[in-house]
């Protein structure tokens, strides 16, 4: 810093901490309802409410969803993001249910609509929810095949656009895909809808739980060869932040309108730089499944949820306009009974 900060005794710090309202009006950051924003499992009645391992976060049905998305929108939150879980029979090499108009997911997109029309409507756009091997693109020669998938994405993209997702969140960090997005979108008049580009998406052991809730772990490890039962070939590795920074600048120029950094706490120092170097680009911080389990799995109930409200809280000092959270609901409670 260049301008003179003061020295003790004229500068006491302590006097703008005295008071809960001198702190209140001196605070940098703050969480509020409208930085959060509600990850939602989708199924079928066949499959289970309850996810193994991952207590607390439950999957909903079609018919299971307005109760869920009433309670959210009445607490003032304003975007959900929906992940369908693919039944077993659905799944296939090519992931064509990716590209049906009634998938759970269209579905689910509908009834959002249906019954809180102002609601946002993040859609994931990858194929593991749909591939048997549930790599996020086409496995081709034994390898993920980088234009074959961006195709295909295009047109789930399209999909899901028509049954009237406002946002378009591509999680599979392929190359070329947000430009390619962009321009299928326009081709067929959906230039008002939103590019979420999950631009810092990290190689993470924090998704565990989320690979258990839409069914994709077990299949990673076991429908692949051992070269393949991971996701390095595509996603970012832990090590790298300058590699982020080029994936964010060509999501920009590509055409993506928000910057996502997943996960969020892991990875805040990307949140920052993104921030940073971007200012007038809005960026988010996926809190993920592993991240949520956290804190969720510490004994004391009250403890641990204060522990992840503090970590939502430092996404927005590093500078995140908004949070995914599955603590969505549970935190915008705690704001307006003001027990934050
Ligand atoms: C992949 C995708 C992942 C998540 C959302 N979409 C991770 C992965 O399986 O590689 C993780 C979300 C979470 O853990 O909360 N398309």
């Amino acid at each position: 810093m260049s301008y003179f900060l003061g020295n003790f005794p004229a500068t006491r710090l302590r006097r703008t901490r005295s008071a809960p309202w001198i702190r209140r009006l001196t605070a940098e950051s703050s969480l509020t309802v409208d930085d959060l924003i509600l990850p939602i499992f989708v199924r079928d009645p066949d499959t289970p409410h309850e996810i193994r391992n991952f207590p607390g976060v439950f999957r909903y049905t079609i018919n299971e969803l307005p109760a869920v998305l009433e309670h959210a929108a009445k607490l003032g939150i304003q975007a959900v993001a929906l992940f369908p879980y693919t039944p077993e029979n659905l799944r296939s090499d090519d992931a064509q249910e990716a590209l049906n108009p009634e998938n759970l997911l269209c579905r689910a997109i509908r009834q959002v609509k249906y019954h809180v029309p102002h609601m946002g409507i993040i859609a994931d756009i990858a194929l593991d929810l749909y591939t048997t091997h549930a790599h996020d693109g086409l496995v081709l020669n034994g390898s993920i095949d980088n234009d074959e998938t961006v195709a295909l994405l295009c047109r789930q993209s399209l999909n899901v656009a028509e049954a009237g997702a406002t946002v378009i969140a591509p999680s599979d960090m392929m190359d070329g895909r947000i430009g390619a997005i962009r321009r299928i979108l326009d081709t067929h008049s959906f230039h008002d809808r939103l590019i979420l580009s999950y631009a810092a998406k990290y190689d993470s052991n924090f998704y565990g739980p989320y690979r258990e809730a839409v069914g994709t772990g077990t299949r990673l490890k076991s429908n692949n060869p051992k070269e393949l039962t991971d996701k390095k070939t595509y996603q970012l590795s832990t090590s790298n932040s300058e590699e982020a920074l080029r994936e964010g600048a060509q999501d920009i120029i590509e055409g993506a309108d928000i910057l996502m950094v997943k996960p969020a706490l892991p990875y805040l120092d990307i949140i920052q730089r993104y921030t940073q170097e971007y200012p007038a680009v809005p960026v988010f911080g996926f809190q993920v499944t592993g991240e949520y389990a956290l804190f969720k799995s510490y004994p004391d109930y009250e403890q641990g949820e204060n522990m992840l409200i503090e970590s939502l809280l430092s996404m927005k000092r590093a500078g995140a306009r908004a949070m995914l959270t599955y603590g969505a609901i549970d935190v915008a409670e705690r704001l307006k009974n003001g027990g934050i």
